[in-house]
């Protein structure tokens, strides 16, 4: 379960023993560095990074951790070992050995799968390049760090099954990862999420807290997959995956508590008075909460989609811990239920629960997104501040789906197009929130010191403490 580090490409996938599948990895890896070069971390190759490495697959200890020279770092292919005698566990193959190899009629399918996910990787590193300028602390910069490298691995993770299984179209598709870009007019990436700006560490704790964890629900339907490679690719990723919601709700959370002790310390829910102080004032951090919730919220799709539907039919995409779901696995008669507006109220309605995947797995986030909802409000809970962070109505500024067509209120309260002009300022960062949120990103690289807006984190990195050198600037 070792990594073989001794390769130009890192892996555990015995990739020496296919000499045509590594020279075409090895031809891709060049391409990647100019990317990372051009996308990556705006200056960032002069620095030293107290960064984990992925040394083996195991559950425990596959991370080591020591200073890397960032564009230095190791990518690599690494797959959570197969399951001897898995099975495809869902849908109308269920029963079947799992596939080892695509099956030919589902190859178009799933290399559109792959690229979809594979896309969001990259994407995201070009979203948060300009943010280490600004970074509130070392320990911060060394985690926005360690997440651009792993998205970078992931973007490998998926372009190892792309090269490995897919052919000439895979080969194509991995150089096409590496020349859309976020934003870009012309060459966009595939999803509208990944196009958003990410132009401040406050949209970057959201991003991370929410959308990443977007990533984790679609990776953890992808690893219920009956293609054996992609289902052990995905549980890799998951096991990275959960550092990148750490840095984001512990990020927020920090956030909270700063502002909460300095209307504590100066006795005001004033938000003109908390800015004046250089703190973000709550309702702000509410208004982002309900930008990126609803901007994720649409990452998953339509409430009712056919696609979806053949997706778990065909064995290629299952719900969120298929394996633990008691019922048959086929959904050939199940419901399920879902919202939507009739005049001017929201109904529930049961469709069948084949056609309402997305909204099942959007549902199973919602419920984790929720709970860390729950733990912020600790902080205000605790330091007897009345506030309350709440997530908005589902349907609230949604862009695709049922809701697409209508403006709701955070509470679910349909309204007229009047009404929502009039209102929505209230419920979305508009200018004015940017540009404040802004004025705070200055650059703090002592170790030891935190900017203004943010608290210290509680403990540090891998047990060093929080006035660590997490970077070193040479
Ligand atoms: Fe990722
Ligand atoms: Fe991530």
């Amino acid at each position: 379960m070792s990594i073989n580090y001794s390769e130009r490409i890192p892996n555990n996938v015995n990739l020496a023993s296919n000499k045509t599948l590594q020279r075409a990895l090895e031809h891709w890896q060049p391409a990647f560095q100019d990317w990372w070069k051009e996308m990556g971390p705006e200056d960032s190759k002069a620095l030293d990074v107290y960064l984990r490495t992925a040394i083996s697959v195991a559950p425990d200890g596959w991370a080591h951790y020591d200073y890397v020279r960032m564009p230095d770092y190791r990518w690599g292919i690494f797959l959570t070992p197969a399951e001897a005698g898995r099975k495809v566990n869902f849908g109308a193959h269920k029963g079947d050995a799992a596939w080892q190899e695509v099956p030919g009629e589902y190859r178009s399918t799933l290399r559109r799968i792959i690229v979809t996910q594979g896309d969001t990787e990259p994407a995201s590193v070009e979203q948060q390049r300009h943010l280490g300028l600004t970074c509130p602390s070392l320990y911060d910069l060394r985690n926005i760090f360690q997440v651009n490298v792993e998205e970078g691995r992931h973007l490998w993770a998926m372009v190892y099954l792309l090269h490995a299984y897919f052919g000439r179209d895979g080969r194509e598709e991995a150089e096409a990862l590496l020349e859309r870009r976020s934003g870009d007019a012309d060459n966009p990436r595939i999803l509208t999420a990944f196009n958003e700006k990410t132009p401040d560490w406050l949209s970057f704790f959201m991003f991370t807290f929410i959308t990443d964890r977007d990533g984790k629900y679609q990776l953890a339907a992808l690893a219920e997959s009956g293609f054996d490679p992609l289902s052990r690719t995905c549980r890799f990723m998951l096991t990275e995956e959960a550092h990148h919601l750490f840095v984001g709700e512990s990020g927020i959370g920090r956030i909270i508590q700063r502002t909460c002790e300095m209307m504590n310390a100066h006795k005001t829910d004033d938000a003109a008075r908390l800015r004046a102080l250089g703190v973000i004032d709550l309702p702000t951090i509410q208004k982002y909460l309900n930008f990126h919730f609803s901007v994720t919220s649409d990452l998953y799709g339509n409430e009712i989609s056919s696609n979806a539907a053949s997706f778990y039919t065909n064995g290629l995409k299952g719900r969120f811990e298929e394996t633990k779901l008691a019922d048959d696995h086929r959904l050939g008669n199940s419901e399920y239920s879902l919202m939507e507006v009739v005049g001017d109220d929201i109904i529930s309605k049961h469709v069948p629960a084949l056609t309402a995947l997305n909204e099942r797995l959007r549902d199973d986030w919602v419920k984790d997104v929720n709970a860390g909802v729950s733990r912020w409000n600790k902080i205000p809970e605790k330091t007897g501040i009345p506030f309350r962070f709440k997530l908005p109505h589902k349907g609230f500024h949604r862009r695709i789906g049922l809701f697409a067509e209508h403006h709701l209120s955070p509470e679910g309260q349909v309204l007229s197009e009047a009404a929502w002009t009039h209102h929505h300022m209230q419920w979305l960062p508009v200018d004015e929130d940017h540009r404040f949120v802004q004025s705070l990103m200055g650059r703090v690289t002592e170790p030891g010191k935190y900017a203004n807006w943010i608290a210290p984190p509680a403990r540090g990195i891998n047990g060093q403490p929080v006035n660590f050198e997490y970077v070193r600037f040479s």
